[in-house]
């Protein structure tokens, strides 16, 4: 309890960390003896999850997405990107909906084929579960949409940008955004960003970063594809596929692959991801320009067309390597 003392906290943050102390320790002084001690334990970890709290407020941080969060767990749990334990989902109707989801985003052409137009599953790109950093993870999304877009100059909902990638990387067509698997996905996605503070965009969002001002050489990224991606992928970055018709690997190119309006066949956008993550196991051995070659090379090879990209970017602002 001295330790609190010392703590440096706002007057604000200190007052409610107070009064908690004071709920805690009021018990009156006969009773003190008799004191419980996993009642004490309790009262322990309120007042560190307070403290916690405070730090945060003292941060200028939003309060915690509490909605999975088990009670006393630190309120400003930091914002890691991770895969939670399964076993937490819950025995119940929304557990079932969660286990629907990672079902759903791992197996998402057989599942949907109606909704998918080339043999891809979310996690084709969004590796580990869509909760592995720097894959464009999920963990903290529920938190963040709706946001503002450029590509269609309005505020989107989470619905609205699993469809975009519905129709774009997926090469297919969007799910009705009131449908149960459309809830199962946002479902799990939800689940992925227990103990992440609402409006926190977590360290490992998105891609690594890479140097769009380098000038891609394609020739370059042809015979880099040639060495280090076409081993899995295929020389025409077809992928490869079991008799059932599973994919051993996903197809960057072709038929099967996403097509040319998605954020995946832009230079600079594919050169953050494989940087990161490509070869597989093999994550940031690239060097920057490698990269942008070899993007710039696969990203260009035939692919599904996407409809309408000329309506994309209605305000201006499109990325320079955005396709038309
Ligand atoms: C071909 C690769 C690919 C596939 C397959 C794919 N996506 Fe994406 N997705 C992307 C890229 C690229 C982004 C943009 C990442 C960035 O710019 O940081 C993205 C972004 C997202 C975002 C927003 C992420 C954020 O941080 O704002 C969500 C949500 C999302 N995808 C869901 C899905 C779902 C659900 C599926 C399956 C139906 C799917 N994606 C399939 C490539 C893909
Ligand atoms: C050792 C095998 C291997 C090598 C080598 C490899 N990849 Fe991949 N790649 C994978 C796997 C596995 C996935 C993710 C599939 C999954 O988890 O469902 C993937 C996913 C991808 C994706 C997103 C999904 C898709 O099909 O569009 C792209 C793009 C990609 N790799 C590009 C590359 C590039 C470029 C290289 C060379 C620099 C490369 N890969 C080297 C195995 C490999």
């Amino acid at each position: 309890m001295t330790k609190l003392k010392s703590t440096k906290l706002p007057l604000a943050a200190s007052l409610i960390v107070a009064s908690a102390l004071f709920t805690v320790g009021c018990s009156n002084d006969n009773q003190v003896k008799a004191v419980d001690r996993t009642e004490e334990a309790a009262a322990l970890a309120r007042v560190k999850a307070l403290e916690a709290q405070a730090k945060a407020l003292e941060e200028g941080m939003p309060e915690a997405n509490s909605s999975f969060a088990p009670v006393g767990d630190s309120a400003a749990a930091s914002a890691s990107i991770k895969m939670p334990d399964e076993s937490t989902i819950p025995d119940n109707e929304l557990g079932d909906s969660i286990r629907r989801g990672l079902h759903l985003v791992n197996n998402t052409y057989t599942e949907l084929p109606d909704h998918v137009g080339n043999r891809l599953n979310c996690t084709s790109c969004h590796l580990g579960n869509g909760s592995e950093a720097y894959a464009a993870p999920w963990n903290g999304l529920t938190g963040i949409f709706p946001i503002y877009r450029s590509r269609d100059a309005r505020v989107n909902s989470l619905q609205e940008r699993i469809n975009g990638c519905f129709q774009r990387s997926m090469n297919g067509k969007p799910l009705d955004p009131t449908s149960d698997d459309m809830n199962a996905m946002i479902a799990y996605m939800g689940w992925l960003s227990q103990g992440i503070p609402v409006g926190v965009s977590p360290e490992g969002r998105g891609f690594v970063k890479v140097n769009n001002e380098l000038e891609p050489n394609p020739e370059n990224g042809k015979q880099l594809f040639a060495e280090k991606c076409a081993l899995c992928h295929g020389d025409n970055g077809q992928g490869q596929y079991t008799e059932d018709g599973g994919y051993i690997y996903p197809a960057v190119a072709g038929a099967d692959s996403f097509n040319d309006g998605a954020g995946m066949a832009r230079t600079y956008k594919a050169a953050a991801f494989i940087k990161g993550k490509m070869p597989f196991g093999q994550g940031n051995t690239l060097s920057d320009q490698e990269a942008v070659d070899i993007a710039s090379y696969f990203t260009q090879l035939d692919r599904p067309v996407k409809a309408n990209k000329d309506k994309d970017w209605p305000k201006g602002g499109a990325p320079k390597d955005v396709r038309r």
